[in-house]
């Protein structure tokens, strides 16, 4: 298709030293963009500008602070001349249930996904702003932040808080032309590796060089990192240029919508809801076809 092209655009990518964040700079410049590639690793900013080549630049610096932020911005402008594409991927994992996680590992996450993707957001928006020209702001969610996730405390407020960012974002920017979506990934990582069931499979086809098999592809969404970089060129492209506000996901061969939480079912008392009158109606009531939550645990299929 023509129109994803994107010659002339430079993109932040923020994490993307390895993993999904390097497989989406490598996807847009090979798409014609210049890319700002930025990790906290020194070693992986070098290696990944290596691959790349002459259309990316590195800037080490841990995301969280608004000094990265704004020196992630600085340098697509100083190197580049612009900035048209932020995509704000960097992420941790800090696991563990709530009674034994630490304010550490709760400030720790929440500081590099939640406050990263505001510092980076807001410095790509003073920029885009300022250009006049619209832009695209690309949030990486998760699918824990659509529906919690054991042992995800930190990570799935700070992705849920990412969407709800976007949504919030996609209002604020769209008079200047600039979308922000969230995008809600599933790859083979060093992040899903740590997903027993996942792992034995993921190891398999390394080794044997297989791909992965069609029930880990199209029921679980779960592919390798290039597979999520048709999502980002696209939502980088003018052909996205009406899409903002939408949590869209990808993996494997899936490509999917996520709905926007909206109220399911409604009931009226006149004058308000008393206690018992919530208990005398609620199970046949609002609360007939209660929802699920969590992430549902894989189902490989049984031999
Ligand atoms: N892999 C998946 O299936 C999956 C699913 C949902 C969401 N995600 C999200 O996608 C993003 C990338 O995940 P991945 O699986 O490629 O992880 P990864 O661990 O392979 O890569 C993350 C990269 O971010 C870098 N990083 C960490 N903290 C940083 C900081 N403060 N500043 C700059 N760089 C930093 C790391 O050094 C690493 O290179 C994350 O936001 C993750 O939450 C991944």
């Amino acid at each position: 298709m023509d129109d994803i092209e994107l010659t002339g655009k430079v993109a932040v990518v923020t994490g993307s030293g390895r993993g999904l964040g390097l497989a989406y700079a490598k996807a847009l410049a090979e798409a014609g963009a210049k890319v700002v590639v930025n990790d906290v690793d020194a070693a992986a900013v070098a290696a990944a500008v290596k691959e790349i080549g002459p259309a990316a630049f590195g800037v080490t610096a841990a995301i969280g602070d608004t000094a990265s932020a704004d020196a992630l911005v600085a340098a697509a402008v100083e190197q580049f001349g612009r900035l048209d594409v932020l995509v704000t991927n960097a992420g941790i994992l800090r696991d563990r249930v709530l009674w034994k996680m630490s304010d550490d590992d709760f400030d720790e996450v929440v500081r590099v996904h939640l406050r990263g993707t505001f510092t980076c957001a807001r410095a790509a928006a003073v920029r885009m702003r300022e250009q006049g020209e619209g832009g695209r702001i690309i949030l990486i969610s998760s699918p824990a932040g659509q529906r919690g996730n054991f042992g995800q405390t930190n990570y799935a407020a700070a992705k849920a808080g990412i969407a709800a960012m976007a949504r919030t974002w996609a209002l604020e920017l769209a008079r200047n032309g600039i979308t922000v979506n969230a995008v809600v990934p599933v790859a083979a990582t060093a992040m899903t590796r740590t997903i027993p069931a996942f792992a034995p499979v993921i190891d398999e086809a390394e080794r044997t060089g297989q791909p992965y098999p069609d029930w880990l592809r199209r029921d679980e969404g779960l592919g390798t990192v290039e597979d999520v970089t048709g999502l980002i060129v696209f939502l980088a492209s003018a052909a996205a240029k009406d899409i903002t506000g939408q949590a869209i996901g990808i993996g494997g061969d899936r490509l999917a919508l996520w709905a926007h939480p909206s109220e399911k079912a409604v009931a009226f008392a006149d004058g308000g809801w008393t206690a018992a009158a919530i208990a005398a109606s609620f199970a046949s009531g609002v609360g007939a076809d209660l929802e699920t939550y969590g992430i549902p645990a894989p189902k490989p299929p049984t031999a």
